[in-house]
């Protein structure tokens, strides 16, 4: 594991969930402030791509990601699948704002 850029404060607006690829990663992420949730893009359901999905109650504590293609909702603290379909939780990665800059921590290949 190692810490990589995943982008500028300013290329993640608050509320949003948008997509970046670091690496061999395709992330999701959205934020509250300096609070950063980053969670591997795609559904442990069917492989939706969650980064299109609409955020839930964000808070600096933590938020929910509804993937767009069939509802199913996930923790994105911690992955937790919290709505059907989706049983089965999802990846989710360390992050860190340092001045203007976010870092997300995954694993090498
Ligand atoms: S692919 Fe995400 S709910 Fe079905």
């Amino acid at each position: 594991m190692a810490f990589e850029r995943l982008c500028a404060l300013s290329d993640l607006p608050e509320g949003e969930a948008r997509v970046f690829t670091v690496g061999e990663w395709r992330l999701a992420a959205a934020r509250s402030g300096t609070a950063v949730f980053v969670v591997e893009d795609r559904c442990s359901h069917d492989d939706g791509e969650l980064g299109q999905g609409v955020v839930h109650g964000l808070t600096a504590d933590g938020c929910e990601i509804e993937c767009p293609r069939h509802g199913a909702r996930f923790d994105m603290a911690t992955g937790r699948a919290t709505h059907m379909p989706a049983v089965a939780p999802i990846e989710t990665f360390e992050s860190k704002v340092e001045d203007d800059t976010i870092w997300v921590d995954v694993p090498q290949w």
